[in-house]
């Protein structure tokens, strides 16, 4: 007969398995399973440990154990009611260069306007961060629907415990069109449902008044000020720091 911490391992992969815990989800504390008679203390350690060997969760110090999120599928291609995500190709050179060497719109950004050079390194950037195990960036090109050309990016970048930080950019002759809502909305729900994070954050200049319209709009919450957080354009500025929780996602 199997030792009582293997039937529990067993039992709770096979739910993992079956979808009956989210990515990310937190397994129940040791202590509740105790209570609930699925045995020891130390039983149901040893079933987490198995489980963890196996890479169905992953346990990390004052945090609890939670289910390891899957790894999300390759190239990512996001599709949504205006636009397109996408993978990177250096196909993208010019029209990435419209965007990031344009100072209308660099000037909301945490850089200087860029060069043609810049941008081949940023895309070959992204390209070989893409291929990283585990991924902690998605740097997605946006597209309309019925055209393949990149008219601006959304980046999600993985930092701290199930957390991320989220950024765009939309070129700027097709401002006021509601791509960057769109794209930022479809992101994060690939964040929270996907990639199984807790919480998203954006860093925005105070005076940026459509970025901070966009995050306002998807239910984003204000948290704080970044001081001096940002060098770019010749000066320090502050960001504003803002943040959407898994479970207020109403998107
Ligand atoms: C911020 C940015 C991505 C928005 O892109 P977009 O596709 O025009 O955004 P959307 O059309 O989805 O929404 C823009 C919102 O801002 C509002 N807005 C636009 N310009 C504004 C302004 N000057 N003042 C106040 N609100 C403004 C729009 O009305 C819209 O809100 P609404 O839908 O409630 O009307 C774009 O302006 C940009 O690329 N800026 C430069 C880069 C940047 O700032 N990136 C974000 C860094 S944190």
């Amino acid at each position: 007969m199997a030792p009582k911490w293997r039937e529990l391992a067993d039992r709770l992969a096979a739910q993992i398995r079956r979808g009956d815990f989210a990515p990310g989800q937190q397994l129940p504390h040791i202590r509740d399973l105790v209570a609930a008679g699925e045995g020891s203390k130390s039983t149901v350690h040893a079933a987490y440990k198995a489980l963890e060997a196996e890479g169905l969760v992953t346990s990390s110090r004052g945090h609890g154990t939670s289910v390891r999120p899957q790894a999300p599928a390759r190239p990512v291609r996001l599709v949504s009611d205006q636009v397109v995500l996408r993978e990177f190709t250096l196909d993208d050179v010019a029209d990435v260069l419209a965007i990031i060497g344009n100072d209308t719109v660099t000037t909301w950004l945490s850089f200087d306007s860029r060069d043609r050079a810049q941008a081949v390194t940023m895309i070959e950037g992204t390209i070989k961060r893409a291929q990283q195990e585990p991924r902690s960036e998605f740097y997605l090109g946006v597209t309309k629907h019925d055209d393949n050309r990149v008219i601006g990016f959304a980046r999600m970048g993985l930092s701290g415990v199930q957390a991320g930080k989220l950024g765009y950019a939309i070129a700027a002759q097709e401002w006021g069109r509601g791509y960057a809502t769109d794209a930022a909305r479809t992101l994060v729900t690939y964040a929270f449902k996907e990639l199984g994070l807790h919480r998203v954050t954006a860093a925005i200049g105070p005076d940026n008044s459509a970025s901070i319209a966009v995050v306002q709009q998807l239910g984003f919450t204000r948290e704080g000020v970044l001081r001096d957080h940002v060098f770019a354009n010749g000066s320090w500025r502050d960001s504003i720091l803002y943040s959407v929780l898994e479970h207020e996602w109403q998107a």
